[in-house]
């Protein structure tokens, strides 16, 4: 029997109020990041070299937006980025848990660096993430890996510069995980990887409690920003020559139903539009349930909002949707494809899970009939991992391996075969690009997304990095577009 619990168990119809924490809170963080920034200054003066830094991540793109905050704090703090993560004085790792996969990556990396921090006494380790706010990871860390100095949560990572500067003048391990629902914190330093296409967080956390899910368990209750902070830092990232903001939420559809301001996601979608000059605006992820007619309206109305939309299905069996706790049918979702009468070129995506607990050959032809029916240009296939804590952990009816993997091949088979021919149609057609740098596999190329966000590799005789150029396809595989830029 599996001894293992979350560190708290939700009340799913718990209501929480959202509070902006700025201020004096801020101010403290800014204060520990003075006094460790003084500290790595004195080490440089007496070492002639920086403290050096590297955070290692784990997840999802609200993950990967983290981590710019962690390492905006650490760059405030004086650190500068190792060259090699191993040897780094300080090493951060932000974790994932949403499938087991993820969790057993972060405890082999852990492992191995117990090499390198006997290497190196001085080294500091921390955990954060999804993966600590897990009562059995935090008595994991503190049993095996005695390696890791310090481990925080998703909820109080606005405060790492108090906890890492605790754990530096205190020479102690430190571990805070706190479950202070409702709070959003603002004003904290953010170091983007690109200053082309950047992420906005517009809600934390998910209510929906989907029965496989742990994400709601580990990020908490809804809340979303306040509109005003949204804009202002969105009217910065435009100053700074930002060209693509992706608005990020687990349901971003629910946007502002936390707050009661008036505002819900169709509206600040609006008030983006009308108030910045940002080329091209993105979101995810969006939940089916919430589609409305409304935000369906406003993608059509407002061209700088980019007509892809990532629509997670999950399934295609509403008996197994109904298990999932996803809140409609196959039909129902079949039916949102009037989106694509109002915007006929959209891009859909979306994410899969196969082998579901009790999904029978029936439930996944079912699956496999709706991807022939609806086309998507891209979907995310994923093997159903037990999550402990969840409901779907405790049915009955596991899939056996052999018969999910075959089913998870030929979901594949047939979701390659759909996203090439869809690839096809682009050949001899112009698609506008916007150019993130040279391709990673050629540096004559160069390479970028379309509006739908299909990736697009190129020739061009000009460096147009950052730019929005016509490129001409002339190739097509299953994952990119191949083509050449059309001069003037
Ligand atoms: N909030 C988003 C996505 C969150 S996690 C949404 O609801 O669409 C990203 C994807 O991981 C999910 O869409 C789902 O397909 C997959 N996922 C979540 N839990 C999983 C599990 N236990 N096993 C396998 N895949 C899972
Ligand atoms: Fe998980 Fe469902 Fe929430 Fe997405 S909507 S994060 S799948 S519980
Ligand atoms: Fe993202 Fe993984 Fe957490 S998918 S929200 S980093 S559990």
């Amino acid at each position: 029997m599996d001894q293992r619990t979350l560190i708290s168990v939700p009340d799913i119809n718990q209501k929480t109020k959202t509070f902006t924490v700025k201020g004096q809170e801020i101010e403290k963080q800014y204060h520990y990041m003075e006094q460790i920034r003084s500290r790595n200054d004195e080490f440089y003066a007496q070492n002639l070299r920086k403290r050096t830094y590297e955070v290692r991540n784990f997840g999802c793109q609200m993950n990967e937006h983290d981590a710019e905050k962690l390492r905006g704090m650490l760059n405030e703090m004086g650190y500068i980025p190792a060259e090699d993560g191993n040897t780094a004085d300080l090493v951060v790792f932000n974790t994932c848990c949403v499938r087991e996969n993820a969790e057993e990556k972060v405890f082999g990396h852990l492992g191995a660096m117990k090499k390198y921090k006997r290497m190196n006494n001085d080294m500091i380790i921390a955990v954060c993430g999804c993966m600590t706010e897990q009562e059995h990871v935090v008595k994991e860390i503190k049993q095996k890996y005695k390696n890791v100095d310090l481990v925080f949560g998703t909820h109080n990572l606005h405060r790492f510069p108090e906890l890492l500067y605790k754990c530096i003048i205190d020479n102690t391990h430190v571990y805070e995980i706190s479950r202070t629902e409702g709070e959003v914190a603002e004003g904290m330093p953010v170091l983007r990887e690109s200053n082309i296409k950047s992420w906005v967080t517009i809600m934390y956390g998910c209510n929906n409690f989907c029965s496989y899910c742990i994400v709601p368990y580990v990020r908490g209750r809804e809340r979303s920003r306040d509109s005003k902070d949204i804009l202002e830092e969105i009217l910065k990232l435009e100053k700074e020559g930002v060209k693509e903001v992706t608005l990020l939420g687990q349901n971003v559809n629910s946007y502002g139903l936390d707050r009661n301001d008036g505002m819900n996601f169709a509206g600040l979608l609006k008030l983006i539009c009308q108030n910045t000059g940002i080329p091209r605006i993105r979101f995810m992820t969006s939940h089916p349930k919430d589609l409305s007619d409304e935000l369906i309206e406003v993608m059509a109305e407002y061209k700088s909002i980019c007509n892809q939309l990532h629509l997670p299905v999950q399934s295609g069996s509403t008996k197994i949707l109904k298990d999932m706790n996803r809140k409609y049918t196959k039909e129902k979702y079949i039916e949102l494809e009037k989106v694509r009468e109002k915007i006929p070129d959209i891009a859909i995506s979306t994410d899969i899970i196969v082998g579901f607990p009790g999904e029978t050959e029936e439930d996944f032809n079912e699956t496999m009939s709706l991807v022939r029916s609806v086309r998507f240009d891209m979907a995310y296939t994923f093997i159903y991992s037990k999550r402990t804590g969840t409901p779907a952990a405790k049915h009955p009816d596991q899939i056996p391996e052999e018969t999910v993997k075959d089913r998870f091949d030929r979901l594949l088979e047939l979701q390659n075969s759909i996203s090439r021919e869809i690839n096809e149609t682009f050949k001899g057609k112009t698609v506008e690009v916007l150019v993130e740098g040279t391709s990673r596999t050629s540096e004559e190329r160069y390479t970028g997304r379309t509006e739908g966000n299909k990736i697009v590799n190129f020739t061009s005789d000009k460096d147009l990095t950052g730019k929005l150029v016509n490129v001409n396809i002339d190739c097509v595989q299953t994952w990119s577009l191949y083509g050449n830029a059309v001069s003037g």
